[in-house]
């Protein structure tokens, strides 16, 4: 791999991928096989966010791997509480481990921890913005449910404006001929950028507003829960969180190979009744996560990992420009250097990859 942090799945090659997808098929197949694979290495797993299986999935993973973990789950307990630095938090923590990972609610914290770290960084969320390790977890789920990661119609329904798995799941999908129906409210809608994204791979998307009319032409269907934490006003979550509901009659009118993914937690959007139904994948979905993240810290931790590490290019600091995403770590931390790539008359913010047109 010829990165040693994973920031954006798209950092990595595709080839890279394959080999995280048939390692992790391979664990899951003769997990005995690995157990000493990281026995001495430490993880650390900073979780400033709530998580259930990101959080214990990579604990479960490292710990299986012969490994073992530090780390919080509720920043008020470290010092961050005390005002410490996201950077020097950091440093600290990357001097006793041999990995990170890194759960925030600010955009584009994964890539400000990758820059003060002395050892590789995971991305175990950032906000709204990206969460690619979900995304491995949906490719390896794919791959043993689907058989192929193309070809696929695949609707995503629910949340598509905050729903950071689903822009990188559309992100990694776009890289093999896929289609994409994108099921939301106009309020809710995919994110310009991502949609760029799809423009420039040449894939089909079309967006629509009703499930019933998308699910029977569906061979995967990516649920996803309406993320109240991400609204600004409990009115329009309040507007929102019933819209999309898949229950029994919906799944009636789906295909017998339909494969119903969703990233979990769920909240109203599946109700339990389909949890029966054998198309529904979500908790072996879950489980594949564990897999992929074992995949991941191996390849990670092993020494040609370091050996292929190629410093990213990281641009000259810009004071004059400043990023309009008020999610964005750097409107949280000032000592960051604010960093942007240069596109078409546009700034494009290192960090979080919010598009800025200077007037
Ligand atoms: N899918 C996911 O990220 O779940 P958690 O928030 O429980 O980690």
């Amino acid at each position: 791999m010829n990165s040693r942090h994973l920031i954006d799945l798209n950092d990595f090659t595709t080839s890279d991928w394959q080999r995280l997808i048939r390692l992790s098929q391979d664990i899951m197949d003769t997990p005995q096989d690995y157990f000493n694979t990281c026995q001495g290495k430490l993880m650390a797993t900073l979780f400033y966010e709530p998580s259930t299986r990101t959080q214990m999935s990579f604990q479960s993973a490292m710990l299986r791997l012969g490994g073992s973990v530090i780390g919080f789950d509720n920043p008020l307990n470290s010092s961050v509480s005390k005002g410490e630095s996201l950077a020097d938090t950091i440093r600290i923590v990357s001097g006793y481990t041999d990995l990170v990972t890194i759960r925030h609610p600010l955009e584009g914290t994964a890539q400000a921890a990758a820059r003060y770290s002395s050892c590789p960084v995971i991305n175990a969320g950032d906000g709204g913005h990206l969460h690619p390790t979900q995304t491995l977890t949906d490719l390896v789920a794919l791959t043993k449910y689907k058989g192929s990661l193309e070809g696929l119609t695949v609707g995503l329904c629910g949340d598509l404006k905050n729903g950071r798995t689903v822009h990188s799941l559309l992100k990694a999908l776009s890289r093999f001929s896929n289609k994409f129906i994108l099921i939301s409210t106009k309020e809710l809608a995919l994110p310009t950028y991502i949609k760029d994204v799809l423009n420039a791979s040449g894939c089909q998307f079309e967006e629509v507003y009703s499930l019933e009319e998308a699910i029977p032409r569906l061979d995967v269907l990516y649920m996803t829960r309406i993320q109240k934490e991400r609204f600004f006003s409990e009115e329009e979550y309040e507007r929102q969180k019933t819209v999309y509901i898949l229950d029994r009659q919906k799944m009636l009118s789906a295909r017998s190979d339909l494969v119903v993914l969703h990233p979990l937690p769920r909240v109203d959007e599946i109700t339990p009744e389909v949890d029966s139904d054998p198309r529904a994948l979500y908790f072996e979905q879950a489980k594949c996560g564990m897999y992929a993240r074992m995949a991941l810290i191996t390849c990670l931790l092993r020494d040609e990992a370091v050996h292929y590490y190629k410093e990213l290019p990281i641009s000259r600091p810009r004071n004059d420009i400043k990023c309009t995403n008020p999610k964005c770590i750097t409107n949280h931390e000032p000592s960051l250097p604010h960093t942007f790539r240069e596109s078409g008359g546009m700034y494009i913010c290192e960090y979080c990859d919010e598009r800025i047109i200077l007037q």
